[in-house]
């Protein structure tokens, strides 16, 4: 017992972040953001998306399609140019079949085959018999050469489709609609859901200037004052951190070593991971003997977030089911610094950004989040704003964060509307 407190106390040193190495995170993200913009050296990929912020008078009927993961959702959206919108119709489609049946998200899935299954799934919503707008969220690092126009980089949160890196997403989905003769259907705007998010928010808060996804992925987007443009960061990226053992086993066991490193401490796609790193080295020195068998331990990904929520409010898991109270315990104060942490790097970068937006902290700001981490997970919104509050406190009563729900394919839709005027 006294053994496995000492580890836990280890950890503890290992995952939680003091005041100073939070201040460094910040300076250093800032710092990183400054670099890129003059087109120097850094791991922020600052992408401009060709959009100002909405007015809130953009108004009809538009087609959203949200390409965030391993799930597509279409929607057909009516904006109604008073900041308010309703969902008319959506359908959300796995990319990967739970039963084994197909997997779009593999190496052994072309590009052509990927976007003719997501064409097929817009045609089961589109309105018949009319031309139509569609918005396209594309949630990868892109780069765009307009509004309309973006080339994948590098595939993130494991997916690996071959064929889609360093093509123009766009000309795939335009030809796959041609095939499908979905013909009335003019894909208009591409956008990355945090860009999604900041419109959706913007469209009824004009002092929307952040946005962000706190979820399976995470990264952000701003307003660049200087150019008036919204910018995605590719966020997840940075890579000026205080890594733990567990972090280097995780990231060199990825798809890609070395990317996304930000992502990785702090996105639930990789949470559980961690906390499965963690036990398994516990398991190992014979210090969980009640968890030598159970089999999700074994398995990599096995553990999600969703799962680390249930240990944080000690509901009964798989994972904890037959496990004696001081297991769960330490499950339990694990599964926190983990969404402690995570909390603490988003709003490091958020102060980072801030610092950028408006130095002397003088305006209002909001930041809008959309996520399942920020919206599900026990205690993380709440640790994220005390953490961002905590580095000044001039922010308070200046800056607001809140859930922007759904604001990835809304955002689309909105895009499209600028794009159409
Ligand atoms: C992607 C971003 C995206 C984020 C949230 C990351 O893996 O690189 O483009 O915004 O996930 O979905």
């Amino acid at each position: 017992m006294a053994e496995t407190l000492t580890v836990v106390d280890k950890l503890k040193t290992e995952f939680r972040l003091t005041d100073k190495t939070m201040a460094h995170i910040a300076l250093d993200f800032k710092t990183a953001m400054l670099t890129a913009l003059a087109k120097g050296s850094s791991p922020l990929k600052m992408l401009p998306s060709y959009l100002p912020l909405p007015s809130g008078k953009e108004a009809g009927l538009y087609l959203a399609l949200d390409f965030g993961g391993t799930n597509i959702r279409v929607l057909l959206v009516e904006l109604f140019g008073d900041g308010c919108y309703t969902v008319h119709a959506h359908r959300q489609t796995p990319l990967k079949d739970s039963h084994g049946r197909y997997d779009y998200t593999s190496p052994q899935t072309t590009a052509e085959e990927l976007f003719a299954f997501i064409a097929g799934q817009i045609g089961k919503i589109r309105p018949s018999g009319k031309d139509i707008l569609l918005g396209h969220t594309f949630s990868f690092p892109s780069r765009q050469t307009t509004l309309s126009d973006a080339y994948l980089i590098t595939w993130t949160k494991e997916l690996q489709t071959a064929g889609v890196e360093n093509r123009n997403v766009t000309d795939l989905l335009t030809a796959a609609l041609k095939h499908h003769r979905l013909t009335r259907i003019h894909p208009i705007a591409v956008i990355n859901d945090t860009v999604g998010t900041l419109l959706t928010s913007a469209y009824t808060n004009p002092h929307t200037d952040i946005g962000s996804i706190c979820g399976t992925g995470h990264n952000t987007a701003y307003l660049e004052p200087s150019s008036s443009t919204l910018i995605n960061m590719e966020s997840g990226n940075f890579n000026q951190l205080p890594l733990t053992s567990y972090d280097a086993a995780l990231d060199a066991a990825s798809e890609k070593p070395g990317a996304q490193l930000l992502e990785k401490c702090v996105a639930g796609h990789y949470l559980g991971e961690l906390l499965r790193l963690i036990v398994i080295e516990m398991v190992e020195s014979g210090l969980l003997p009640e968890m030598q068998q159970n089999k999700n331990v074994r398995v990599p990904y096995a553990i999600t977030a969703k799962e680390l929520s249930l240990l944080i409010t000690d509901r009964a898991t798989e994972l904890n089911g037959g496990l004696s109270s001081r297991e769960r315990i330490i499950l339990k104060e694990i599964a926190i610094l983990l969404r402690t942490r995570s909390a603490q790097l988003t709003a490091a970068t958020f102060y980072g950004a801030l610092c950028h937006i408006d130095p002397n902290h003088e305006s209002r700001h909001h930041i809008a989040i959309d996520g399942s981490l920020f919206e599900k997970m026990p205690g993380y919104a709440d640790a994220l704003t005390a953490t961002l509050n905590a580095f000044d406190g001039r922010l308070a009563g200046k800056v607001s964060i809140g859930l922007t729900k759904g604001g990835s394919g809304i955002g689309a839709a909105i895009a499209a509307a600028i794009a159409g005027k």
